[in-house]
This record gives structure tokens, C-alpha cells and sequence, in this order.
């Protein structure tokens, strides 16, 4: 029992960290399977010595099953508007990720591991990863470090620390996710957070040119954004 709860948490902490370094690789242009492992084992080794939980500490709220959330992005004053529909139900999570004055990115995350980061505008990008985890379920944050209460974005919040990935920060009165900050320096500030929201199906239809194996000239252009944007999910 205890294992098998463990193995879920750091699959979807690893997830990212994965991705992390499957896009990294990808952006200087070395992806190579090992260099993803390796890391990824690193990972795993560090997260099993750093668990402990305390009797009485609160506990991160589990995400709702359904919800949309607009976040605000700040990476080293690089900005970004991030439409987050997360959907355990169906086994999905997108990221619309807006560029300031920029690009509008979509980065569609299914639980089978298949991942597409597409345009929809008249340059048709598409490119497309294959993860070895799917997407972050909903107790993701199970087993978080509790760092005590500190008031950020104007709202007292309880704060959390998983694995030295993330920095976690819920509302002490309302629950809700407020801010998180990623080891990178990526920080996230929820603007809204509706739970219960789903978007209706069709809007997760990729896009036809996805399958054409002919347009992946801009991948690289295209992993750039996704750098940034798949680590919102982040979590
Ligand atoms: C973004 O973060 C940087 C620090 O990395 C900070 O100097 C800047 O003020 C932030 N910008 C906004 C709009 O919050
Ligand atoms: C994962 O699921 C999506 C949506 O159902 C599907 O389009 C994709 O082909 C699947 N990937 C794999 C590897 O089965």
C-alpha cells in the first residue's frame, strides 16, 4: 500500500522533472535517451531520502478533478498568460500558453503519455513527445514538506516544498492554490480557479497538420515555448 502511494507521488513530481529534461535536451539539441534517464534517476534516488510527514501539519489540498485556472507566469521577467484546464477525468491537461504581445501555444497533455504542442495560427507548428508518466493526478502534492505560513500575493498562505521542485502556496482560509515557484525560478500566480469547469471536447482536437510528418521544421522554435510552459503544472 504504502509503495504503491509513494510510486504515484514521485510519478508525477518525476513527470516533471522528466519533461524538464526531455525539453532541455531538446533545446540544445542533444536529446538523447540516457541524458533523460539519468537524470530521472537522480531524481528518484534524492526524492525517496527526503520524505517525512509530521502529525498535526496541514496538508495540501488535492486538486479538484476538474478545474480551469488562469495563471500569470514570470520566468526571469519573461511573461506568459496560461489558460490551465485540468481534466482527471478524462485523462487530460492543457496548457494554452499566450506570450506576452507573442506566440499563442498549446500544449495538450494526455494520461497515456502522448503530448502535443501545436500553433493554430497560419504557421501550423506541431510537434509532439512521447512521456514515459502521464499527466500529474490529483494528490500530486501528497507527501509535500510543510514550510509553515507566509503571506504571498496579498493572502496568507500555507506553504509546502515537494522534493525540491516545487514551492507551494494555498489560501489558509479558502484552500485554494494561490502562487507556486518551480527550483528553476518559473513562478506561477493564479489568477482565478474554477473548480468544476471543463472544457467541452472538441476543443481538444489536435490539429490535422500534427500528423503530417511533414511539419516539424519549427519543433525547436516550438520546444522553446514549451520549456517554460510545460512546467507550469505543473504542476
Ligand atoms: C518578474 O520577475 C522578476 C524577477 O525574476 C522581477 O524582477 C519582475 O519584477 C517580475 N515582473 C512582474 C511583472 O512581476
Ligand atoms: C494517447 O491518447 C490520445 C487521445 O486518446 C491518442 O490520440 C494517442 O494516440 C494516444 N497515444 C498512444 C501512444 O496511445
Amino acid at each position: 500500500m504504502i509503495s504503491a502511494t509513494r510510486w504515484q507521488t514521485e510519478a508525477a513530481a518525476a513527470k516533471h522533472l522528466q519533461q524538464m529534461a526531455f525539453l532541455a535536451a531538446k533545446l540544445i539539441s542533444t536529446a538523447t535517451a540516457s541524458s533523460c534517464l539519468c537524470i530521472f534517476l537522480i531524481f528518484f534516488s534524492l526524492s525517496s531520502l527526503t520524505r517525512s510527514s509530521t502529525e498535526g501539519e496541514p496538508t495540501p489540498t488535492p486538486w479538484p478533478h476538474q478545474f480551469h485556472a488562469i495563471l500569470f507566469m514570470n520566468y526571469s521577467g519573461i511573461l506568459q498568460k496560461i489558460d490551465l484546464w485540468y481534466d482527471w477525468p478524462n485523462g487530460r491537461n492543457f496548457n494554452i500558453i499566450q506570450h506576452q504581445l507573442g506566440k499563442l501555444l498549446y500544449d495538450l497533455e494526455w494520461n497515456n503519455g502522448t503530448t502535443f504542442f501545436y500553433t493554430l495560427d497560419f504557421n501550423k507548428e506541431c510537434s509532439s513527445a512521447q512521456l514515459e508518466v502521464g499527466i500529474l493526478r490529483p494528490n500530486w502534492l501528497d507527501g509535500a514538506t510543510y514550510l509553515g505560513q507566509k503571506h504571498v500575493d496579498g493572502f496568507l498562505c500555507n506553504v509546502w516544498q515537494k522534493v525540491d521542485f516545487v514551492w507551494y502556496y494555498e489560501d489558509v482560509v479558502t484552500k485554494r492554490p494561490v502562487h507556486w515557484v518551480f527550483y528553476t525560478g518559473r513562478e506561477a500566480h493564479v489568477m482565478t480557479f474554477e473548480v468544476g469547469a471543463a472544457l467541452e471536447d472538441a476543443e481538444w482536437q489536435v490539429p490535422a497538420y500534427c500528423f503530417d510528418k511533414n511539419t516539424n521544421a519549427d519543433e525547436l522554435a516550438i520546444a522553446d515555448g514549451v520549456l517554460r510552459g510545460s512546467m507550469a503544472l505543473s504542476m
